[in-house]
C-alpha cells in the first residue's frame, strides 16, 4: 500500500494553467541559492568588500563512507595527511581572500560543513581549530556550528569542539531504522545515533539539529513513524527535514537502474511522510521556520542559515564553497583535488563568479525569502524601490491560482502547498539570463575548461 495512504493524505495539487506537473519537480532538487550554482558564469573575482555581520562557511568533504542518495562534494579519504594538507590550504585560502578582498576578523556566525567535518581526527581537529583561530577574532561569533555523522562522535572530540568554542552540532540521523540505514550505504546502527546525541549532550552542546530525510529507498510507513517517534521522544532543539532527492549523479540512481536496488518511494508517498512529520513536529510544539526546519523555542533558529537568506556576507572556504558578498556570488571548484591542486599552485579556486544587476538581487532577494515562508511587501519596496506585487505580476497571478501563495498581512506567503513545492516557487521567479546559463550548464564540458589542465 502507497505510505501516502496510511500515514497522510497529500492533497490534491490544484494543477494551474501556468504550471504543469512537470514544472513542479522535486525530483530537481533543492534551491539553496540565487542564481544556483550551475548559472552562474566567469571565472574571476575580487572587489568582494564584506560589510556586516559575516557568515563564513568551511567544507570539509571528508566521509568515511559514501551513502547512495548523496550528491555532495565528498572525499573518501582515511590518511591523516590528506586532512591536514587540505586544514592548511583552508588557511592559506582565508590569508589570500584576506589580502584580496580584505575580510573581516570578526565573524558573526561559523558553519563547518561537509562532507563529514567530524571525520577529522583529534590532532586534525586542533590544527582547523588552532589555524581558524589564528585568523579570526571571537567577540562577535555568537554561532559556531559542526556537523556531524554518528560514526564520528566521541565525548572526547565533542569536548575538544566545545572547548574551542562549538556551541551548535547538527547529526546526520536520516533514519532510527538499521535496515535502512544499510540498504542506503550508511554505515551506522541506531544504537551509534542514541550515542552520537549522548556524547554531544553530555559534552555540553545543548543546541543541537538532527537531519532527517523523508523517504530513503525502502522506507515503508511503519518505519517513517518509529523514526518521527524517536525523533520526538529525543527533543532536539532543531530539527531539519529533507525529501528524499533521488539525483542522477548518486550510486542509488546507478544501481536502480541496472535493478540492483528498488526504486525509492515515489514522490506522492515522499509528501506523504513529510506532511505526517510536520504535522507531528507542529502538535509536539515545534515551530516551523522554513519549509525544513523546526524549532522547539525562538532561540534555536539557526541565525547563520537566517543572515545568509537575508544576504548578510557570507564567504565559503574549501571545495565547492560558495560566497555571497555585495554583489557578488561566487563558489569554488568541486573536486577537492583540484582545489588542494590550485591552492598550492598559488591559482585562485573560484569557479564560477557572477556580479548580479538589480534585477537579480531583486530575485535572489525573493527566492531567499520565500525559503524563510513569506516575502514582506514593504521591506521589498525600501530595499528595491519597486512593488513587488507589480514588478512580478505574472507570477503572482499564477502562483496564487495555483495554491501555492496567498496575499496578506502585507506579506506574500507560501500555503501548505506551496510549502510542500516552495523550490518550483522559487524556480517561477528565476531570470531568462539564469534560465538559460542553467540550460547552458547542462552541458558540463562547458564548465571552466581552464580549470581542467590542473587537476
Ligand atoms: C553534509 S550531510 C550531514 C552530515 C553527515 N555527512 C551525514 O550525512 O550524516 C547533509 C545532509 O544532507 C541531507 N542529504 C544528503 N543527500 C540527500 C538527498 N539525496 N536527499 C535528501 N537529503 C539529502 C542529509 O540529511 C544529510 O544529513
Ligand atoms: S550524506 Fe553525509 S555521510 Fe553520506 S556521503 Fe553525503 S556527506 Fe558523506
Amino acid at each position: 500500500m502507497a505510505a501516502s495512504k496510511q500515514l497522510h493524505n497529500v492533497p490534491a495539487f490544484p494543477w494551474g494553467s501556468a504550471l504543469t506537473k512537470e514544472d513542479l519537480n522535486t525530483e530537481r532538487g533543492f534551491v539553496f541559492q540565487y542564481p544556483p550554482f550551475p548559472a552562474l558564469d566567469g571565472a574571476t573575482s575580487g572587489d568582494q568588500s564584506p560589510l556586516g555581520p559575516t557568515a563564513i562557511y568551511f567544507h570539509i568533504p571528508f566521509c568515511s563512507y559514501r551513502c547512495s542518495y548523496c550528491y555532495y562534494a565528498i572525499s573518501l579519504k582515511d590518511d591523516e595527511d590528506d586532512t591536514k594538507r587540505y586544514i592548511n590550504n583552508l588557511a592559506t585560502e582565508i590569508d589570500r581572500v584576506s589580502e584580496r578582498d580584505g575580510l573581516t576578523k570578526h565573524p558573526s556566525t561559523i558553519f563547518v560543513g561537509g562532507g563529514t567535518p567530524t571525520f577529522l581526527s583529534l590532532n586534525s581537529t586542533e590544527l582547523f581549530l588552532d589555524k581558524l583561530f589564528d585568523r579570526f577574532e571571537t567577540e562577535n561569533l555568537i554561532e559556531f556550528s559542526f556537523e556531524s555523522d554518528p560514526t564520528t562522535i566521541t565525548l572526547e572530540k565533542v569536548r575538544l569542539l566545545r572547548d574551542g568554542g562549538v556551541n551548535r552540532m547538527s547529526l546526520g540521523v536520516q533514519t532510527f531504522s538499521d535496515a535502512l540505514n544499510q540498504l542506503n550505504q550508511r554505515h551506522h546502527s541506531r544504537e551509534d545515533t542514541v550515542k552520537a546525541i549522548e556524547a554531544m549532550r553530555k559534552g555540553g552542546i545543548e543546541n543541537l539539529n538532527l537531519d532527517i530525510i523523508c523517504g530513503l529507498t525502502g522506507e515503508t510507513p511503519e518505519n517513517f513513524r518509529g523514526t518521527i517517534q524517536l525523533v520526538i521522544d529525543t527533543a532536539p532543539p532543531h530539527i531539519t527535514m529533507y525529501l528524499f532527492s533521488f539525483r542522477p549523479q548518486t550510486i542509488a540512481f546507478s544501481k536502480t537502474h541496472t535493478s540492483k536496488v528498488p526504486l525509492p518511494p515515489s514522490e506522492e508517498d515522499r509528501i506523504g511522510m513529510y506532511l505526517y512529520a510536520r504535522e507531528r513536529f507542529l502538535e509536539a510544539g515545534y515551530i516551523q521556520t522554513t519549509p525544513n526546519c523546526f524549532i522547539r523555542a525562538p532561540e534555536f533558529e539557526q541565525i547563520h542559515q537566517r543572515n545568509a537568506w537575508d544576504s548578510h556576507p557570507l564567504i565559503g572556504f574549501g571545495n565547492s564553497a560558495y560566497s555571497f558578498t555585495g554583489e557578488i556570488v561566487r563558489q569554488n571548484v568541486r573536486p577537492s583535488k583540484q582545489y588542494n591542486n590550485l591552492i598550492e599552485s598559488n591559482v585562485d579556486t573560484t569557479e564560477v563568479f557572477k556580479r548580479l544587476s538589480h534585477y537579480e538581487q531583486m530575485i535572489r532577494y525573493v527566492v531567499l525569502r520565500f525559503k524563510q515562508l513569506n516575502v514582506p511587501l514593504a521591506e521589498f519596496m525600501d530595499r528595491f524601490g519597486f512593488d513587488f506585487l507589480e514588478l512580478f505580476s505574472g507570477q503572482v497571478s499564477n502562483l496564487n491560482d495555483c495554491g501555492l501563495i496567498e496575499v496578506s498581512n502585507g506579506k506574500v506567503s507560501l500555503t501548505k502547498s506551496g510549502i510542500l513545492y516552495v523550490d518550483d516557487v522559487c524556480r517561477s521567479f528565476y531570470s531568462d539570463d539564469t534560465i538559460e546559463n542553467l540550460t547552458a550548464a547542462s552541458d558540463v564540458s562547458k564548465r571552466s575548461p581552464l580549470r581542467a589542465s590542473l587537476v
